[in-house]
C-alpha cells in the first residue's frame, strides 16, 4: 500500500455466496465458491471526509476525482480517463420520440474505448503491491487499453485475444508494445488460457469481472453522469452487455453515490446483448442462473459464450428495477450510422448496441417517453471498420478534373 494516502476498503464480499475477505495482495475470487468478490468500502468514514461541494470545486477532471471511493490510496499519474461528454442528442431523441435522450461518449477515452476506466484502477492496484507487468484476457478493448496505458506508464502488458479479433485493436496492442498472444479460438479461450498463464506464472491479472478492480473503475462513469447532471441520476441507464462488468460496474457507481448520499434515487438499468450472445438477457427473462451460450455476434466486444460477471450483472438489473433485451446484428449495424449520422458519434458494433437496444425498447412499448435516458457509448466506430463498412456505403468515384466534376454535380 502506498503512503500517500489511506483507501477507504472494509473488505471483500462475493456476489455469489455472500462469504466475505479481506483485501489480500492478489485475491481474485471467493475461496468458498469461487463467485467473483465485491469491493466493500467504509461509507460512513466516506461520508464524514467527503463532501460534494468539495468535490464540485475539484479541478481534476478525470475519474481520480473521485478517489476516496476507489480501493487505491493514489492516483495513476497517466494519461487523462473519464470525465468524457455526455451529450443531448436532439435528433435521435425526436427519431426516437422521447424527450430527453443523452450519450455518455466514452469513445473519448485514451484508447478509444470504455475499458480504460478498468484498466486505470486495476493498474494503480499493480502499481500499489509493485508489479510492473499485467497480464489480460480480451475481445479486444480491455487489451489494448492496458496496452495503452501500460506503455504511458512504462509497465508490461501480456494480452490474450481470439485470434479473430478486429485489426484495429491489434494493431493498438503491438503498435504500444504488448506482448500479445493471439489464441487459436475464442474470448473465452483466451480468458481460460490467460488465468491458467496466472496460475502457473504469478503475473498479476487484470480479466474482467474476475479481477474485482475492473468494477471499480468501471462504476466511475455513474459518478460522472451524477455530476454532469446537477447531482441527479437519470431514469435510465443503457449498457451493452458481454460478461456484465461494465453494468454491474454502473451499478454499483450509483449504489455507492446514494449510499454516501450525493444523490437521493437509483435509475433503472437496461441490459443490452446481441441476439446472438444473450446469457444474461436470458438469465434475467428466466430464473436469474447463467447459462452458456454460444457466444455468436459482429459486435465482437460483446461476444461471449460464459459471461464472467453474469452474476452481479444480473443482480445489478434486478435491484434497479430494469430489464434485458436482445437485438440482431443487424440492428446493432444499422445503429452505427443512424447515431453518427444524427450526433456525430462513431460506434464500433458493441458501442452502439445499447442505442439498438434501446430502439427495440421503444418499440416495444417499454420506454416511458418523459424518461431522462443515458446510453452508454463505449468504442469508437475506428476499432472496427471492416463492420462499419458491411453498413456505410462506398464513396463515389470521381476523375481527378473540376470538368468532370461540373458534370456530375450538374446531374445533383
Ligand atoms: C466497446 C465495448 N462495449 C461493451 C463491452 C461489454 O462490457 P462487459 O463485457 O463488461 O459487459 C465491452 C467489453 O469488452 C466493450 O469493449
Ligand atoms: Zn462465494
Amino acid at each position: 500500500m502506498s503512503a500517500a494516502g489511506r483507501h477507504y476498503v472494509c473488505g471483500l464480499r462475493c456476489v455469489r455466496c455472500g462469504a466475505t475477505c479481506a483485501l489480500g495482495e492478489t485475491v481474485y475470487n471467493c475461496a468458498a465458491c469461487g463467485g467473483n468478490l465485491q469491493i466493500e468500502y467504509d461509507y460512513d468514514a466516506i461520508r464524514g471526509a467527503w463532501r460534494k461541494d468539495e468535490l464540485a470545486r475539484n479541478a481534476d477532471r478525470s475519474i481520480w476525482r473521485y478517489l476516496p471511493l476507489y480501493p487505491t490510496a493514489t492516483k495513476l499519474d497517466c494519461l487523462p480517463i473519464g470525465w468524457t461528454p455526455l451529450l443531448r442528442v436532439a435528433r435521435l431523441e425526436r427519431r426516437l420520440g422521447l424527450r430527453h435522450l443523452l450519450i455518455k461518449d466514452d469513445s473519448r477515452n485514451p484508447s478509444a474505448s470504455f475499458k480504460d476506466r478498468a484498466t486505470a484502477i486495476a493498474l494503480a492496484r499493480a502499481r500499489d503491491i509493485g508489479r510492473d507487468l499485467v497480464t489480460g484476457a480480451s475481445t479486444g478493448n480491455a487489451g489494448s487499453s492496458t496496452a495503452v496505458l501500460a506503455a504511458a506508464m512504462g509497465m508490461k502488458a501480456r494480452i490474450f485475444i481470439p485470434k479473430a479479433a478486429p485489426r484495429a485493436k491489434i494493431a493498438q496492442l503491438l503498435a504500444c508494445g504488448a506482448d500479445v498472444l493471439a489464441v487459436d479460438g475464442t474470448y473465452d479461450d483466451a480468458f481460460d488460457l490467460c488465468l491458467a498463464a496466472t496460475k502457473q506464472f504469478g503475473w498479476y491479472n487484470r480479466n474482467t469481472g474476475y479481477n474485482p478492480f475492473t468494477r471499480e473503475g468501471k462504476k466511475s462513469v455513474s459518478f460522472e453522469i451524477c455530476e454532469q447532471m446537477g447531482w441527479h441520476a437519470p431514469d435510465l441507464v443503457v449498457v451493452p452487455v458481454g460478461d456484465g462488468n461494465i453494468i454491474s460496474g454502473v451499478w454499483k457507481g450509483f449504489a455507492d453515490f446514494h449510499r454516501i448520499g450525493f444523490i437521493d434515487r437509483l435509475p433503472r438499468l437496461l441490459a443490452v446483448q446481441a441476439a446472438g450472445s444473450a446469457a444474461v438477457v436470458n438469465a434475467l427473462a428466466g430464473d436469474g442462473t447463467i447459462k452458456p451460450v454460444s457466444g455468436e455476434t459482429v459486435a465482437d466486444s460483446i461476444s461471449v459464450s460464459v459471461p464472467r460477471d453474469g452474476e452481479a450483472a444480473v443482480q445489478a438489473v434486478r435491484e434497479s428495477k430494469g430489464f434485458g433485451i436482445t437485438v440482431t446484428d443487424d440492428q446493432i449495424l444499422a445503429a452505427i450510422p443512424e447515431i453518427a449520422r444524427d450526433s456525430g458519434v462513431f460506434g464500433e458494433p458493441a458501442g452502439v448496441t445499447a442505442y439498438a437496444g434501446l430502439k427495440t425498447a421503444v418499440e416495444q412499448g417499454r420506454i416511458d417517453p418523459a424518461w431522462t435516458i443515458v446510453v452508454l457509448m463505449t468504442g469508437s466506430g475506428l476499432k472496427d471498420i471492416a463492420s462499419v463498412m458491411k453498413v456505410a456505403g462506398e464513396p463515389r468515384a470521381v476523375p481527378a478534373n473540376a470538368s468532370a466534376l461540373s458534370e456530375i454535380f450538374k446531374k445533383g
